[in-house]
């Protein structure tokens, strides 16, 4: 797994006011989504395209564009829903598909509980958002997910990683057989004991939707 720790100070920027706690929620989304776009930059940038010819008003000129089948944006409900627009926007011929998953508090195993998904994915580029990498078992589903449904390139967009999640992530994915990055905007210190990044930026669902 390739990681890249999006270092940019308009990210540093707006990540800092996310964090901070006296940022409401039209706030924290707003935020959000524009941080998400500074992301999605970097994490596009082996987005496939096929050449083109494109006659300007002057002469034929060589460009490139998006090839199909189209790139997939994969939201994890709730907060990756959160980051949508922030990809769609710089992105916006993508299909989305939704993958709800949740965390067996006692197993700690994730599994499926709602997903609206094209069943075969064959092909297909996979971007997947999820606000916070915490323990990783979400994030490490989700994309076996993915897999198992034919994608074969895909991209997990995060604002916050803690190092515990990271190394599962690489752990659990080590045998994958299709190329997977991970972008974020911060890397941060370590998980508390209720499994919250530190320090983070607190339940990253309720401060976008400002209900638990
Ligand atoms: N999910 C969150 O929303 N915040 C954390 O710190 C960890 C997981």
């Amino acid at each position: 797994m390739q990681i890249l720790v999006v270092d940019h100070p308009l990210v540093a920027h707006k990540l800092t006011a996310l964090r901070d706690e006296r940022t409401d929620s039209p706030t924290f989304r707003r935020l959000t989504e524009e941080l998400v776009t500074l992301l999605a930059y970097e994490a596009t940038r082996d987005v496939r395209t096929g050449p083109v010819t494109v006659q300007t008003p002057v002469a034929e000129a060589q460009g490139v564009k998006l090839t199909s089948p189209k790139p997939l944006v994969v939201p994890i409900l709730r907060a990756g829903l959160g980051m949508l627009e922030g990809m769609t926007r710089l992105l916006p011929t993508a299909e989305v598909g939704f993958l709800g998953m949740v965390r067996n508090e006692e197993t700690l195993m994730a599994s499926t509980y709602a997903e609206r998904l094209p069943e075969d994915l064959s092909g297909r580029q996979c971007y997947v958002l999820d606000p916070m990498l915490a323990t990783g078992g979400t994030l490490a589903a989700a994309i076996q997910f993915l897999v198992e449904r034919g994608a074969d390139h895909i991209t997990a967009i995060c604002l916050l990683a803690a190092p515990e999640g990271v190394e599962r992530i690489e752990r659990e994915l080590a045998e994958l057989a299709v190329p997977c990055n991970l972008v974020i905007a911060g890397m941060d210190a370590h998980l508390n004991d209720k499994g919250y990044i530190v320090p983070g930026l607190g339940d990253a669902g309720d401060r976008l939707y400002g209900v638990a």
